[in-house]
């Protein structure tokens, strides 16, 4: 008997292995004050694929642990209650960055670059980023207030990315212009989980 569309999914996924990251280099950077200088929204990029030890730097600074003896975040968070999940689309798949672990979990074998986002260069740059809300992580607070925390909690993630970004020469722009639901079906996501912005990295386009 032919496997079922889910379980073929299932196997795929499996097969799509976790990507260990590289201990952060939390020591370089360029001084805060040049890089606030730097920071900008940009729209070329260039294919070329981050270096993993980049990636990690970069994922360190949007939403890593800096303290691990109470597990906070570079970014704050409403109550602490680190609501956020970060998702990065790259060529080979879907993942979920799990910063205890410091490893991207795969979550989907494919490439869905493409969905996130309606802008035309989504689907070329090397690293697409979706912050997702889980809203089962928020507990009692309220529905206006679910909205309202996780839209402010991602948008310093973003910004903790756009600094490190012009800190480190990479091209990067925030995007609320997606197609929500869209992307949230090719993501598989529960309806208590909602995607609240993306943001694309990669190297400028030379010009
Ligand atoms: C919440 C939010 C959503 C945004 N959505 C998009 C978007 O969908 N596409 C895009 O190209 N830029 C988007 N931007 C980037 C803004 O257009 C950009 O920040 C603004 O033009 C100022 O430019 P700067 O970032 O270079 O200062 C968004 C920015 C924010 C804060």
């Amino acid at each position: 008997m032919k496997p079922s569309r889910t379980r073929a999914q299932e196997r795929l996924t499996a097969e799509l292995k976790p990507i260990q990251l590289l201990e952060p280099q939390t020591e370089g950077g360029r001084p805060l004050m040049q890089v606030l200088k730097d920071r900008k929204s940009s729209r070329e990029f260039n294919t070329e694929k981050l270096p993993l030890q980049v990636l990690s730097n970069m994922l360190w600074a949007a939403w890593g642990i800096n303290r691990p003896e109470s597990g906070k975040r570079t970014a704050p968070s409403a109550m602490n209650l680190q609501e956020i999940n970060v998702y990065i689309a790259l060529a080979e798949g879907l993942y979920l960055y799990d910063a205890k672990a410091n490893i991207l979990k795969p979550v989907l074998p494919e490439d869905i670059r493409a969905m996130t986002g309606g802008q035309p260069f989504v689907k070329d740059a090397p690293v697409n980023l979706i912050y997702v809300a889980d809203y089962s992580k928020m507990g009692k607070v309220s529905a206006k207030d679910k909205v309202f925390y996780s839209a402010t909690d991602a948008g310093f993630i973003s910004q903790n990315v756009y600094l490190f970004c012009a800190s480190e020469g990479l091209a990067t722009v925030v995007r609320g212009y997606v197609d929500k639901p869209a992307l949230a079906k090719v993501m598989k996501l529960r309806p208590d989980q909602k995607v609240i912005l993306a943001q694309t990295v990669g190297y400028p386009k030379k010009k």
